[in-house]
């Protein structure tokens, strides 16, 4: 089977890394078409994975947009989508990763009879999407053979927003958790290479975003004992330098300048996570799926996340890791409290959330059953 992958990114978001792992298997059958240059392709180039960038113009709408935008975005994409159908004659399916990928893998799919798969990565609610870009979802994903929801929370987001429930499929993101076994040496040095190896090391691994609550982690940090230190590691991916901004007057405003440290967008997720004592998710909006939760697990670090969306599927609080209300620093600083005390509890929390997780999102399973949809087209 040959696929021709859309997707808006040029920036490695979690999506992107997801779509590094669903495209590998057809590497030698497949391209990935992106809206954007940028760092992603030079990944998918790594991985082996054919690419192509098919345009550089960017597209305006957001995330917010409103209708008449919407629609006159729709026409500047005119050249875009000529080409996406040009090259989509020569592949067998059209499989968008990304809202945009799907506003033009939509029609892309009526221009070419090609059929369309929609990779659902985002909960379609009021507070991720405007209702007119909920809207234009539904109705172009309503034409595709399948959706693949990477959560339950993103599924009944869909089908409240008016998607048919009878197309989606879901599928977690898959991870290899080869990728996650980290040497002891190898750990302590990178924590001395930190110069926090005497400390009780919170990681948060996002990109800078205010929905991804970053700020909640530093109110928590606030009322911890000096021992306990914030790695914040990620960047503002997609042009959020005022929440950067405010990051910064807030910590200086504490006078936490000592104990947060930010690491930028980094490669070595999985020995930075192992070099944690903990890792905190505290997302303030429902998250759809959460890799970086999933990623702690594997890393056999304990972690904390916002109870909302996918992440109540992913964690059960007290047995593989723990849940705290979203947007509450209060409670998030009695969890980092009680791993400090109860060491060995979370030690055990951490070791099951290792073994299940393993199991649970192994990338080969994850593939077979990704596989197994696409082939029932
Ligand atoms: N990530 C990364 N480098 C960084 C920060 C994050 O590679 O500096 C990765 C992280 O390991 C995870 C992904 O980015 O795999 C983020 O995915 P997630 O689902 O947690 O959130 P998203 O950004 O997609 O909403
Ligand atoms: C999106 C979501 C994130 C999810 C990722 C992979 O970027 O924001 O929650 O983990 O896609 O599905």
């Amino acid at each position: 089977m040959k696929i021709l992958f859309l997707d808006q990114s040029g920036k490695p978001g979690g999506a992107e890394l997801c779509l590094i792992d669903i495209a590998k298997p057809y590497q030698n059958n497949c391209l990935v078409g992106l809206f954007a240059d940028g760092s992603f392709k030079d990944l998918l180039e790594k991985n082996q994975i054919p690419v192509e960038v098919l345009t550089n113009q960017k597209i305006q709408v957001k995330k917010e947009s409103s209708l008449t935008q919407g629609l006159a975005s729709i026409t500047q994409l005119a050249p875009l989508i000529t080409k996406v159908v040009k090259i989509a004659r020569n592949y067998d399916l059209i499989y968008a990763n990304t809202q945009k990928a799907l506003v033009v893998g939509a029609i892309a799919s009526f221009l070419s009879g090609r059929p369309l798969v929609f990779h659902l990565h985002d909960i379609l609610s009021p507070e991720h999407f405007s209702q007119t870009n909920r809207r234009i979802a539904v109705t172009l994903a309503n034409r595709a053979k399948l959706v693949i929801a990477n959560s339950q929370a993103s599924k009944k987001a869909f089908i409240e927003a008016g998607g048919k429930a009878e197309l989606v499929k879901i599928v977690y993101n898959g991870f290899d958790p080869q990728n996650y076994l980290n040497q002891e040496s190898q750990i302590k040095q990178l924590r001395q290479k930190l110069e926090l190896d005497d400390k009780f090391i919170v990681g948060h691994f996002s990109r800078l975003a205010p929905w991804k609550g970053q700020h909640i982690l530093i109110e928590a940090l606030a009322k911890c004992p000096p021992e306990v230190v914030v790695i914040l590691v990620g960047d503002a991916l997609f042009g959020e330098q005022d929440y950067v901004k405010q990051l910064h007057q807030q910590i200086d405003e504490l006078q936490l300048q000592n104990r947060v440290k930010f690491l930028g967008f980094r490669h070595d997720i999985p020995q930075l996570m192992a070099a944690c004592d903990l890792v905190a998710h505290t997302s303030t909006a429902p998250e759809p799926f959460g890799r970086v939760i999933v990623e702690a697990m594997l890393s056999g670090t304990p972690v904390v996340a916002a109870a909302s969306g996918g992440a109540i599927e992913l964690v059960q609080s007290g047995i593989n890791g723990f849940l705290s209300t979203p947007g509450n620093p209060q409670e998030l600083t009695k969890v980092i409290n009680s791993c400090i005390q109860d060491k060995q509890k979370t030690a055990a929390i951490a070791e099951t959330a290792r073994n299940t997780a393993s199991q649970r999102f192994n990338v080969a399973n994850i593939n077979q059953q990704i596989a197994q949809l696409l082939q029932k087209l």
